[in-house]
């Protein structure tokens, strides 16, 4: 079975990672401190309340208190949350998580979308080297939204057209019907589902069923946009060049939605060295791809980022493989601050591979 998708969303509790035991012990910690030396939170306890907003797990596991001790209770909770959290070095994740979210966020963006805390999905991000796959992400303590209505925010505001949650529990696929995704069930998690779109029994299995699916769009969202430079930023990192010492990085987007990293690979030879515009294309060609519809180039010296414009031998290769009035070069500093061309613009009159129908 494949999924069809432009963007995966995921959760993080009973999906990504199994924090209960950890989180358990700040829960008991926090009953001590509110008038409960009794009370001993236990991870199983735990895992039936995931998934809801903070506030109704502390209602539930607190019947009956005012608001106000409630409250207490919560921020309490949150700080032992945050210091158990950060301190603890054991590793929570599901088989598989990390890596997989790595090789995912090369084909496709990848977002996170829970119910947690605020600080919850960087605290993920951060203690799993991911924060640079992550395309975009939003919690309930951010903004107060629901988990459906925030799903919907990060699907507009990246412009996606087919996403897909991927979570564990009835109300997540709840939420993605109700925010009109398709549904996941990560069936190893805390819950069940009722009739996911799919199933995965561990998180890798995500790399075989998701088919990407990117409608070629003629106007890139703002998101992509960043998503590409960021995805070039990573590319230059790998830059060799020790003569010029002006890094570049490139992402070329081919028009089902892959993307195919470069970088100037230079030769003591001088004339040998491959631009990273040229690495990007020469990759993806050689695997088959052949048709393209943006590419994000950034570049300059460990000291100062330039606006590296492509070369004219880049443009030309390129427009090889493009349409050009459609094909979008983005040149840029850094994800906030870049120039968007149309390849058109910056090779008109072009020559191209339809020369023979002149
Ligand atoms: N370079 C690129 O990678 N792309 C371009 O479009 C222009 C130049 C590289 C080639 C060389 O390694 C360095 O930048 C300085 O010219």
């Amino acid at each position: 079975m494949k999924i069809k998708t432009d963007a995966i969303i995921l959760d993080v509790d009973g999906t990504l990672w199994d924090s209960t035991e950890l989180v358990a012990r700040a829960w008991t910690s926090t009953a001590h401190d509110n008038g409960f030396p009794e009370r001993i939170v236990t991870a199983d306890e735990l895992k039936e309340q995931f998934g809801r907003p903070m506030d109704e797990i502390a209602n539930n596991i607190f019947p009956g208190l005012d608001e106000n001790r409630l409250d207490g209770i919560l921020k309490s909770c949150v700080k032992y949350e945050n210091e158990v959290l950060h301190n603890d070095p054991c590793d929570m994740c599901f088989p598989g998580v990390v890596s997989t979210i790595r090789s995912l966020s090369k084909r496709i963006p990848v977002c996170i979308v829970s119910n947690s805390q605020s600080g919850y999905i960087e605290l993920f991000m951060d203690k799993t080297g991911t924060t640079h796959c992550i395309t975009d992400h939003i919690c309930f303590g951010d903004n107060g939204l629901l988990k459906h209505e925030n799903i919907a925010l990060v699907v507009k505001r990246n412009g996606f057209k087919n996403a897909v949650y991927v979570g564990d529990i009835r109300p997540d696929e709840e939420a993605s019907r109700k925010a009109g995704v398709g549904f996941i069930h990560a069936s190893y998690g805390f819950g069940t589902a009722e009739s996911p779109d799919a199933s995965i029994s561990c998180f890798p299995e995500l790399e075989d069923i998701i088919e990407t699916d990117f409608q070629v769009q003629k106007e890139l969202s703002e998101y992509s946009i960043r998503f590409l430079i960021k995805q070039a930023l990573a590319a230059r990192l790998n830059s060799y060049s020790p003569y010029s010492g002006f890094r570049v990085g490139a992402a070329l987007l081919s028009a089902d939605g892959r993307i195919f990293t470069g970088c100037n690979v230079e030769n003591a030879s001088y004339g040998a060295t491959n631009c990273a515009e040229r690495t990007a294309v020469f990759k993806a060609v050689s695997e088959g791809e052949r048709r393209f519809c943006a590419i994000a180039i950034v570049g300059g010296t460990d000291e100062k980022m330039g606006m590296a414009d492509p070369c004219g031998v880049c443009r030309q290769v390129l427009r090889e493989f493009s349409v050009p009035e459609d094909f979008t070069v983005i040149v840029a500093r850094s994800v906030d601050e870049y120039n968007k061309y149309t390849l058109a613009e910056l090779l008109p009159h072009s020559f191209g591979p339809d020369f023979k129908d002149i």
